[in-house]
């Protein structure tokens, strides 16, 4: 364990950042949790609240002054989560990407060159190497064409990170993730599928023909990891991690996870097509040796993680409402 120090999280009653909050807490740092509610949920600090070294700030990361008065240069490190975290329906509302994954983390940047804080950690996304030309991908594959606006919103993110680096020396680590699952999991494939199976038992509706390879790992394994990469010492001014297992599921299997768990034998009705959406990456599997090589290692199984996460989500059914 490291010297306690005052760390401000934004988004940090989403699914990721109130388990690193939870896990922050437990290790005796001082955490400033901001978020806007959008998507968060507030129950998730429910543990965090009853800590007196938390506190919480309700504030839209939209508007430039969101941190004024709350981020000051007391504060050791920025881990920003805030974000529109839906790649899927980016084409429904193409503002939002630029908007809550680009603008606010330029506001953020902003926010900390004033008051001279140097550290930022960062949530990007395994979706950066759209239809990656090599896979397992590792960090330096050569990106090819971005295929959703998700994906280029948190690549331009990353950019403005490095550059606020270079130019500001600024220290920046960049978390690429697969998918995340575990407690307080809110978005994705899993959810869908319960929610779908909760109303009806008899059939269930499948994005694509199923077949989509996807990697995944358990949200307290990701916490592991972000927090191995941010004390990692090292004299780059931007590190830039892959987070990921080194197995992957197609949909599928996953959903026979799904089903095992619910006790459930649906009739699978597929929309077709080897991608469920535009944009939707057929295989994404990330190769992960560099975070490896600094101590780091998953303990759960992506099979564990889909079944930890049914469970979960069957628990805390007002999350399915
Ligand atoms: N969950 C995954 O599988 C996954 C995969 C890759 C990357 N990520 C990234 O990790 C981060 C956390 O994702 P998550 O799964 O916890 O999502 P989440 O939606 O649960 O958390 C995001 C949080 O940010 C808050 N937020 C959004 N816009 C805001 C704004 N303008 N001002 C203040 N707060 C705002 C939301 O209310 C929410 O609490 C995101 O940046 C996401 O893009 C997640």
């Amino acid at each position: 364990m490291s010297e306690p120090v005052k760390i401000l999280v934004t988004g940090a009653a989403g699914f990721i950042g109130s388990n690193l909050v939870d896990r922050l807490l437990a290790e005796g740092n001082i955490v400033l949790g901001v978020d806007n509610l959008s998507t968060g949920r507030r129950e998730f600090l429910a543990d965090a609240d009853k800590n007196s070294n938390f506190r919480f700030f309700e504030r839209d990361l939209l508007d430039e002054k969101a941190l004024h008065g709350i981020l000051s240069e007391e504060v050791d490190t920025v881990v920003h989560l805030a974000a529109n975290a839906d790649v899927r329906d980016g084409l429904k509302h193409p503002r939002k990407d630029l908007e809550q994954n680009t603008i606010v983390t330029w506001n953020v940047l902003e926010a900390m060159r004033r008051v001279n804080v140097r550290k930022i950690a960062f949530s990007s996304t395994g979706s950066v190497y759209g239809e990656a030309q090599k896979i397992p991908t590792p960090e330096d594959c050569p990106f090819p064409v971005q295929t959703s606006l998700y994906g280029a919103s948190k690549l331009a993110g990353e950019s403005l990170i490095s550059a606020y680096a270079e130019g500001y020396d600024l220290q920046a680590s960049i978390f690429r993730f697969v998918s995340i699952l575990g407690e307080r999991y809110t978005h994705g494939h899993v959810i869908d599928f319960v929610r779908s199976l909760y109303r009806d038992t008899s059939k269930l509706r499948v994005l694509g023909d199923g077949s989509q390879r996807k990697s995944y790992l358990y949200v307290g394994d990701c916490v592991n990891a972000m927090l191995t990469i941010m004390r990692h010492k090292t004299k780059n001014k931007v590190e830039v991690f892959n987070l990921g297992t080194d197995e992957y599921v197609n949909v599928n299997q996953s959903i026979d996870v799904i089903c095992e768990e619910l006790k459930v034998e649906p009739k699978r009705m597929y929309t077709g097509g080897d991608r469920g959406w535009i944009g939707d990456n057929p295989f994404i599997f990330l190769d992960c040796s560099k975070l490896r090589k600094i101590g780091w290692k998953p303990t759960r199984s992506i099979r564990d993680s889909v079944r930890t996460t049914v469970r979960y989500l069957q628990k805390n059914d007002w999350l399915m409402q």
